[in-house]
Formats: C-alpha cells, sequence, structure tokens
C-alpha cells in the first residue's frame, strides 16, 4: 500500500513507502483502547456506500484495521507524523486495498490532505491522541523516563528539535512555563533550578541523567506522591518537542469542519490539557450563539454539533486491568447536525 506524504496526496507513492517488509506484527504490540466504544460512536455515519472516515493518529493501526473491518462500504484516510508507524501498519492494512490511504501528515494538515486527496466531506473522524506503544517502547526514541535512551521524543524523527535541545538550550524562565504548563508540575522552579545547574557541566544527552536530576532535585515528600517524579517533565518535554497542544488547537476545529452533516466525531485523550481542550470545542460547536433573549433563535445561531458523550467517557475496569495504557484515556464524541451558516 503506497505511503503519501502530506504534500502529495494525489501524486505517486513517495519515497516513505514501506517497500520493506515490516517484521513486526503491530497486532500484537498495541491494543487499540476503548475500541468498541469508538467503533460505535462512528457506525451510524459509516454504514453507506462511499463513506469516509479519517483516522488521524493511526498509530500501529489498531483502530483503523478495526474501522476497515467493521465498516465494509467505507473508505479510511490515515494519518501520522510518524514514518516507522506508517510502514508498520502500511504492512497491516495492505491486504484492504486500496480501501486505505495513508499519509505522512500532522493531522492539523487534515484539510489540506482531503483537498488533494479530492474528499470535500467526510463521514468519521477519529483522535487516539498520545504516543503510540511502539514508540514508547523504542528505547532509541526517547519518550520512556524508565529506559535509559537518547533523549530524542520527537514524533516526526525527520525535523524538528529533540528533548535534549529544548533541555540544554532554552531560557530558564521558559523551562518553568513548559514544566507547568504541559507537566503540570508543581515543582518546576526546583527542577528547571537544577537542571541549569548540570546542563552548564555538560550538556543532557540521554533520558537516565535527566531522571537522575530530577530525583535529586525533589524533596522527600514531592517523590512519595503521583508515581514517578519524571513522569511530568517527561510528559511537559514530549509536549514541547511535538508541539501538541497548539497542532491539537488547530485539529480538533479543522475535524469538525470537514464533517458532512451527520458525520461523527470521536477523540481519545490521555491527559487533563488535551481533554480540556476537546472538551471546550466540542463544547462550542454544541452551544448555541444567539445573544440571550431571542425569543426564536434563528438558524445561523444554532449548534453545529449534538455532544454524543454524557461529559468524558472512560474505559471500564476490566480494559484497564487488561491494558494499563488504557488507564488515563477519556472518550469524547460529537455529530455535525447543521452546516455552516453562509451570510
Ligand atoms: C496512541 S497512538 C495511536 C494508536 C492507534 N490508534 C492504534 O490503534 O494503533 C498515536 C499516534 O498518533 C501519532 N500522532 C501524534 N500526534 C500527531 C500529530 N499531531 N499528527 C499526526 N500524527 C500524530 C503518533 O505518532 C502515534 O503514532
Amino acid at each position: 500500500m503506497p505511503v503519501r506524504d502530506a504534500d502529495e496526496t494525489s501524486g505517486a507513492p513517495s519515497a516513505a513507502g514501506h517497500q520493506a517488509a515490516a517484521p513486526e506484527d503491530g497486532n500484537t504490540r498495541h491494543v487499540p483502547v476503548m475500541l468498541r466504544r469508538c467503533l460505535d460512536l462512528l457506525a451510524p455515519a459509516l454504514a453507506e456506500p462511499g463513506a469516509v472516515v479519517v483516522d488521524c493518529t493511526l498509530g500501529l493501526g489498531g483502530h483503523s484495521e478495526a474501522l476497515l473491518a467493521t465498516f465494509p462500504a467505507a473508505r479510511l484516510v490515515a494519518l501520522d507524523r510518524d514514518k516507522e508507524a506508517l510502514r508498520l501498519s502500511g504492512e497491516r492494512l495492505a491486504r484492504h486495498g486500496d480501501r486505505a490511504t495513508l499519509v505522512h501528515a500532522v493531522y492539523d494538515e487534515l484539510p489540506e490532505v482531503l483537498d488533494r486527496l479530492g474528499i470535500p466531506r467526510v463521514q468519521g473522524v477519529l483522535f487516539d491522541l498520545g504516543v503510540s506503544s511502539m514508540q514508547l517502547d523504542e528505547a532509541g526514541r526517547g519518550f520512556a523516563y524508565a529506559q535509559d535512551a537518547p533523549l530524542d521524543m520527537r514524533m516526526d524523527q525527520t525535523t524538528g528539535i529533540s528533548a535534549a535541545e529544548v533541555l540544554n538550550t532554552y531560557a530558564p524562565g521558559d523551562l518553568v512555563r513548559i514544566l507547568r504548563a504541559y507537566g503540570e508540575e508543581k515543582q518546576a522552579r526546583r527542577i528547571v533550578s537544577a537542571v541549569v545547574d548540570e546542563r552548564a557541566k555538560e550538556p543532557f544527552t540521554t533520558s537516565a541523567r535527566l531522571v537522575e536530576v530530577i530525583r535529586d532535585a525533589l524533596p522527600q515528600a514531592a517523590k512519595r506522591t503521583g508515581g514517578n517524579p519524571a513522569k511530568r517533565t517527561f510528559q511537559a518535554l514530549r509536549i514541547e518537542v511535538n508541539g501538541e497542544l497548539s497542532v491539537l488547537e488547530r485539529a480538533i476545529p479543522a475535524a469538525v469542519a470537514s464533517l458532512a452533516v451527520g458525520g461523527r466525531l470521536a477523540v481519545l485523550s490521555y491527559h487533563s490539557l488535551e481533554d480540556r481542550l476537546v472538551k471546550q470545542v466540542l463544547a462550542a460547536g454544541a452551544a448555541s450563539t444567539a445573544p440571550p433573549g431571542l425569543p426564536v433563535v434563528p438558524e445561523r445561531y444554532q449548534p453545529r454539533l449534538k455532544l454524543l458523550t454524557r461529559g468524558a467517557e472512560l474505559p471500564t475496569e476490566e480494559e484497564v486491568a487488561e491494558n494499563r495504557r488504557a488507564a488515563p484515556a477519556r472518550l469524547r464524541g460529537a455529530q455535525r447536525i447543521r452546516e455552516e451558516h453562509q451570510e
């Protein structure tokens, strides 16, 4: 199956194609989170022949594979910014032939990708945010604080700056801001002060040294709560390196805009910052924009979205027992119920 680059979605297979056989079977490395519920949320929109569903976070293709198998009349467009994920999933989904189009893209590029593919509107969009099991498990990617590895953390290793560069070059004030905003780290100042002292001696290159510096910097009381003390700093660096929140802030409205009336969106988030952002966009779409006091709300002020989930839905205890990576998941869904009003 050809993998396309975002800027050549209507062209020939790109050099990112996966001619080489993938030795790993994606199937054994990742259990798709809240799969049944995601499929149920999207199902009413995907039964008709010609329906298009976009998986904005292909990863190892678990959700995509299930979408193709469950909705035989639907076509899949799947994006990932990680070329290795596209290569592995390409192998996995090859049996579906041209029902699946895989594209190397950041998900806020969705409008351009659909444009190039000549798809004006879609019936379903799925986001399964965050990092994949493959990215976490492969020590060399530098996402995991439990393994010593180069501090990289780029989902797309062909572009951007690494976590080591962030740590070694950002001004202390910026590091404090990032740790607070993206890691919700209460001890940000202490950690950054230790990092700045250490990087003056020798730049950071690997995760183990950073973990050690964080451990040494924290007071005993802070080490007793909240799991591994490096967890929040690693989350913050990862979000910064990949620009995760700003990309998501553009991508969710773009996904809503790409939905045909009746089309459905499902979003799985893994931390409160992502979930808050998704919640805000969906709640705004589901609210009337009418000025208060109108006796009858004209069409142009009426909501574009209907929420399909009450608050965020959580995985069941059974699912978490089987797959601990599902534990922080929060699922929200919405349906497009109205066109944008044209003045
Ligand atoms: C949690 S995994 C998805 C797992 C997938 N649902 C499965 O069942 O195998 C998230 C994937 O989204 C990709 N990703 C994260 N942020 C992205 C972005 N802004 N644009 C495109 N892909 C992104 C990551 O590279 C990763 O492969």
